[in-house]
């Protein structure tokens, strides 16, 4: 499923991110820490490489991601330069106090007691950037809502004398390069509804599910799981919770918003959808055809 998403005011924001990036000294990228690759915009990650800015990357949401999989996210990213990778969740207000001290060993020409540190949030709709706004000024600046594309404005913030803080608009890409990464964005409601259909995305997160959690859908919905499929899944839980359509077959439709919501509110568990090995796998299998065909001795070559 290839989604292309991009309205007018997302390549705006993209224009205008680009401008005030200049006046920034740290960007603070933030992701979600159920499926962080497929979460991090291009777009960012080439803003910021082109001005040479450091990044706080958070992995927000880590509430409801597995931990081990946040582990081995964290010591991946902070093995990349000018990036010091976090775990939180913006819920908590205890986490989002920390950022400011983060920030600052990564720009530490601003450390002089007299120059403000200059930061600016990004990442993509619906990861949690209005919600980190609003506890870092302590009060409700920024709209939060499940929808995405929310904030539509960019504003600057004081947090204190030695701290400023500019968010931006939720920065969407033009085209969703991996169709599995429309998936997880669409299952962690990061794309809007009207852009993808419900089934498809439920049974693809079942399929995920079965292969990494399949005790979770056991303890959640109270059947076996052993050599069912996506589809199997999302008909139990529509046989299981009495979802019927009037002729009395199961309601593939209404079964499938069911688990949807419920990994989305972490009712199923704490549950990532991808770890750097998965992506690495994912790429790797991506670029299969494309390496057999060049290894592909020519017919005159044996
Ligand atoms: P955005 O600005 O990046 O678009 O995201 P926003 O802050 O609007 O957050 C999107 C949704 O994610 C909100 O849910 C918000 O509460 C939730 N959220 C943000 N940070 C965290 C976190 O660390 N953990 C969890 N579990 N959820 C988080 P919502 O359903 O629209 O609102 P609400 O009813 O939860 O307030």
């Amino acid at each position: 499923m290839a989604i292309q998403w991009y309205p007018g005011h997302m390549t705006s924001a993209r224009k205008k991110a680009a401008e005030t990036m200049a006046s920034i000294d740290v960007i603070i990228e933030v992701v979600d820490a159920r499926l962080p690759e497929a979460s991090t915009n291009p777009v960012v990650r080439e803003l910021r490489l082109q001005r040479q800015r450091p990044c706080l990357k958070i992995l927000n949401k880590a509430d409801l991601a597995d931990p081990a999989a946040t582990k081995a996210w964290i010591d991946y990213y902070n093995r990349q330069e000018g990036v010091k990778a976090v775990a939180l969740s913006c819920k908590h207000h205890g986490d989002v106090g920390r950022i400011p001290s983060l920030c600052q060993p990564l720009a530490p020409h601003r450390n002089d007691n007299t120059k403000q540190l200059r930061m600016m949030i990004m990442g993509i709709p619906n990861v949690g950037k209005s919600t980190l706004m609003n506890a870092l000024v302590k009060r409700k600046i920024a709209k939060v809502g499940d929808e995405p594309a929310v904030t539509k404005s960019q504003q600057t913030h004081q947090l204190s004398v030695r701290h400023a803080i500019t968010d931006t608009p939720g920065l969407m890409w033009p085209k969703i390069e991996h169709p599995s990464d429309g998936l997880m964005l669409a299952a962690s409601h990061a794309v809007g509804r009207n852009a993808i259909i419900d089934e498809e995305v439920a049974v693809f997160l079942a399929d995920l599910l079965l292969l990494r959690y399949p005790a979770l859908i056991s303890a959640r919905y109270g059947f076996p799981v052993e050599g069912i499929d996506g589809v199997a899944v999302v008909e139990g839980i529509a046989i299981r919770r009495a979802l019927r359509m009037r002729g009395g077959e199961p309601d593939f439709e209404k079964a499938s918003i069911v688990l949807l919501q419920d990994y989305r509110t972490g009712a199923l568990g704490r549950i990532s959808l991808e770890t750097p090995e998965t992506r690495r796998m994912m790429l790797g299998e991506r670029l299969q055809p494309a390496s057999d065909a060049d290894n592909t001795p020519a017919p005159d070559a044996a």
